[in-house]
């Protein structure tokens, strides 16, 4: 599988922050990514590729420099979020923008935590790109609590705090995915994480760091390998084996979810990866049954939701999946993709407040139709498998499948094939 999303972004923007040269293999080389390695170099950060590795030239956790453009996050909230955290404590100015998507999605979920640092921002209409970083000198350490279960705004104090001097500790009253705590390990950065009774977590640095380059490998996407798996699930006769997945628990969840509806999945534990667990999974066509997903599990499904309703789809009997409001804040309104898309292929689904519903259609339907991607690459690629049961489907703009996995299609030609 190719190189995870999140972990990519991570080893870039920590090799930047890092003293001296790193080196990243199997980074994924998606848009998102390219956005993050566009603004780095634009902080001043030397990266290049050299054969199959990413170089970094790391400046330390106070070395970005002032840029001369605006820095584009294009359409990764991930990139513009994350960023807007490392250059907070740093005493530049910058202006963040974004595409379409990215603009109508909300930043100050973000900023509202760095301001109580004592960073400054002006935000458009209070929330929006295009944002300006006001380049405070000292941000003050503070202990901060994270209502929102986001791995984005937690990542956005991390990088912020490595660059403030004293003990700085950011509480997130939901676990959320952990990849920035699993790297900061891998590069030797001192930090506790204590976990509380009531399923709190609290995480604490005592910073500024000087934190000293270390390779690194990024393991395979575990929420690309879901579309093969949900693939292979409900296409007769499929049997395949997903190399290098990484299998954080935080990812793979939905694999837990799949099983619980009669999937026949089996994972095999291999190496670790720069402080990730990786394996194989191997995935045999089964009959799937409808489940009941509690909203409990949404931080650790959240990219998952799209691809989970197309196994829904095919599933007996009525699907229900709670606590769905942070889909409302993706790329796309995803409840609203996911419900629109299913009607249009003959599919039963509604939303109730935050939930989806979906009822297991026995047939899909025979005229030719239309998915609305709307240029979300999770909408898109979800329903490019629902399309393996009906050729009549047809996805809108296939090609913005590149934001997370440029060769998703021509990968899974070649499952097609064998
Ligand atoms: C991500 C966290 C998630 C996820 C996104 C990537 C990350 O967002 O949806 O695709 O890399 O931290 P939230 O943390 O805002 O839920």
């Amino acid at each position: 599988m190719p190189g995870d999303k999140s972990v990519s972004h991570r080893a870039l923007i920590l090799s930047s922050m890092s003293i001296g040269k790193s080196e990243i293999t199997n980074l994924l080389e998606a848009d998102d990514i390219k956005a993050t390695i566009q603004i780095l170099k634009l902080l001043g950060i030397k990266i290049y590729k050299k054969s199959d590795k990413w170089i970094v030239h790391g400046n330390g956790t106070n070395g970005f420099l002032q840029p001369k453009k605006d820095l584009n996050a294009l359409n990764s909230g991930t990139t513009a979020r994350t960023l807007i955290g490392a250059v907070s404590s740093n005493p530049i100015k910058c202006r963040f923008i974004g595409d379409k998507s990215l603009s109508k999605r909300s930043m100050s979920r973000v900023t509202v935590y760095l301001e109580k640092l004592g960073a400054g921002f002006k935000l458009t209409k209070n929330d929006y790109l295009p944002l300006e970083t006001l380049g405070t000198e000292k941000l003050i350490p503070e202990e901060i609590t994270i209502s929102k279960p986001s791995a984005q705004i937690k990542t956005a104090l991390i990088f912020a705090g490595l660059n403030i001097a004293g003990e700085f500790s950011i509480r997130e009253k939901v676990v959320t995915r952990d990849h920035t705590e699993k790297l900061l390990q891998h590069l030797n950065v001192k930090h506790k994480i204590i976990k509380g009774k009531d399923g709190s977590n609290l995480i604490k640095l005592r910073g500024p760091y000087e934190i000293y380059s270390k390779n690194i490998k990024v393991a395979g996407d575990p929420s690309s390998a879901a579309f093969f798996i949900v693939g292979a699930l409900i296409t007769p006769g499929s049997k395949i084996t997903l190399k290098n997945v990484m299998l954080n628990p935080t990812r793979i969840e939905y694999i837990k979810v799949l099983k619980k509806m009669g999937g026949n999945i089996t994972v095999k534990k291999t190496n670790k990866i720069s402080g990730e667990q990786c394996g194989n999974i191997s995935v045999c066509y089964s009959k799937l049954k409808a489940v009941n997903i509690d909203k409990s599990l949404s931080p650790f499904l959240i990219d998952e939701y799209p691809i989970l309703s197309i196994a829904a789809s095919c599933a007996i009997g009525d699907t229900r999946m709670e606590g769905l409001s942070e889909l409302r804040h993706k790329e796309s309104d995803r409840i609203m993709s996911i419900v629109s898309n299913l009607k249009k292929v003959g599919v039963k689904a509604r939303n109730e407040n935050d939930s989806i519903l979906i009822t297991g259609a026995s047939s899909l339907e025979t005229k030719i139709c239309k998915i609305k991607s709307y240029g979300d690459h999770r909408i898109a690629c979800s329903f490019m498998i629902l399309a393996l049961l009906n050729k009549n489907i047809k996805v809108d703009n296939e090609k913005c499948v590149s934001i997370s996995y440029p060769r998703f299609k021509r990968d899974l030609v070649s499952l097609l094939r064998k």
